[in-house]
């Protein structure tokens, strides 16, 4: 039958797209095997929710998403109708930004939940279920956004890093990583990322600044959690960050983030950037232990670290190491966390990372650079993106 939408709010909300929703509902609907029947889904403000929770539910003040099934009519018309949930976007608006998230996202879980509702869960009859309903709000999370990620390409930002290194080793002023990350973008990556590191070995404070202002898709500053660098990050305001472990003695990053170990410290940095706006992914080992970790203190995106993988000297232990990244992606997109990845894949050992499903953007630096003294950047772009489609 369908998804209703309506909204009762003047100005409509801008922010929101009533199509895309209605696309979520209506794939929703489907995972619940109740297809054919109709939900009538409203957005509201807290006001009128207000008045809905007093009348309805005997409760004061407003309340972010309410529920109301038709099951108790016995009519034919009302049986083909599934009931109507009805969400205040004053309130999914200040719980998407504590949980550093789109209203969006905010919105399609609240959606979730009041179409469990909907079906006979109800989280206040007793803590059993409430972890039946909760496992089952997850469960659609995941296969939802398992079902909008069908078919896509796995996104990829290019880590103009090395670039930089080979400027530094001379000194001057070429190659430019900012011209590099333009190339970049007219191949068709659809984002850039730097590392500022505290020993600036390749990137430069001008680099970063200069890269804020000129790069169109998506700047993803990796950076440490050290006060000077996050200081640099809230000024610059990059369209990301992701935090990573550094030591000064090593070649490259080396292990994941200890998210599990240093949450309050981590937690700082996440609310830190939350407030003013930036999203936050964290690289992890592939270890469901750090990724839930991730998780818990406000991530919002995971980057599973597959450096192990691409070292893997034999083909037993690449398919070992393969194996835990395809459990952690799993652990991760099923937690609801964005999931990336990256750190050595090359031209030969990507497309299978790629093909996962549940991962929706690659970070990789290296290999492109390198190929690319060989064949120029714009080709080393395009022949990595052929292997992501
Ligand atoms: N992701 C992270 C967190 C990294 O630190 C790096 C290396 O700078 C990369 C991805 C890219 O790795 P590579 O240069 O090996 O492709």
């Amino acid at each position: 039958m369908g998804v209703l939408i309506a909204q009762d709010l003047e100005p409509y909300s801008p922010t929101l797209s009533v199509a895309a929703i209605r696309r979520e509902a209506e794939i929703l609907l489907r995972l619940c095997g109740v297809a054919e029947r109709e939900l009538s889904l409203l957005f509201t403000s807290d006001g009128r929710i207000a008045e809905l929770n007093r009348t309805w539910r005997n409760k004061p003040g407003p309340t972010n998403v309410l529920a109301f099934p038709m099951a108790d009519e016995d009519s034919q018309e009302c049986e083909a109708m599934l009931g109507d949930v009805i969400i205040s976007l004053d309130t999914a608006a200040r719980e998407a930004a504590v949980d550093n998230i789109t209203l969006h996202q905010r919105v399609t879980f609240l959606l979730i939940h009041g179409l469990v509702h909907l079906l006979g869960y109800d989280h206040e009859r007793s803590d059993q279920e409430l972890a039946r309903m909760e496992a089952e709000e997850q469960r659609l999370l995941a296969a939802l956004q398992r079902e909008k990620r069908r078919g896509k390409m796995v996104r990829l930002a290019v880590n103009v890093d090395h670039m930089a290194t080979l400027r530094q080793a001379r000194g001057g002023v070429e190659p430019d990583p900012v011209q590099a990350a333009g190339i970049c973008e007219l191949a068709g990556a659809v984002g850039i990322v730097v590392h500022l590191r505290e020993d600036r070995r390749h990137i430069q404070d001008r680099d970063v600044i200069l890269l804020r202002q000129t790069v169109k898709t998506k700047l993803n500053l990796e950076m440490a959690a050290s006060a000077e660098i996050i200081a640099i990050a809230l000024k610059l305001l990059p369209d990301m960050v992701t935090l990573v472990p550094e030591k000064r003695q090593e070649l490259t990053t080396e292990g994941g983030l200890n998210v599990a170990g240093q949450k309050k410290k981590l937690a700082s940095v996440v609310a830190k950037m939350s407030k003013a706006g930036i999203p936050v992914s964290m690289f992890v080992d592939p270890d469901p232990r750090q990724i839930l970790a991730a998780r818990e203190i406000g991530a919002t995106f995971v980057e599973i670290h597959t450096g192990r993988y691409c070292d893997a000297k034999t083909t037993a232990d690449r398919e070992h190491e393969f194996d835990l990244i395809a459990q952690a992606a799993t652990t991760a997109f099923e937690a609801g966390l964005r999931v990336c990845a990256g750190h050595g894949l090359n031209y030969l050992n990507t497309g299978a990372v790629a093909n996962l499903g549940t991962i929706e953007e690659l970070s990789i630096g290296h290999a492109i650079m390198a190929r690319a003294i060989l064949v120029g950047l714009d080709q080393a772009v395009r022949e990595m993106l052929a292997l992501l489609g």
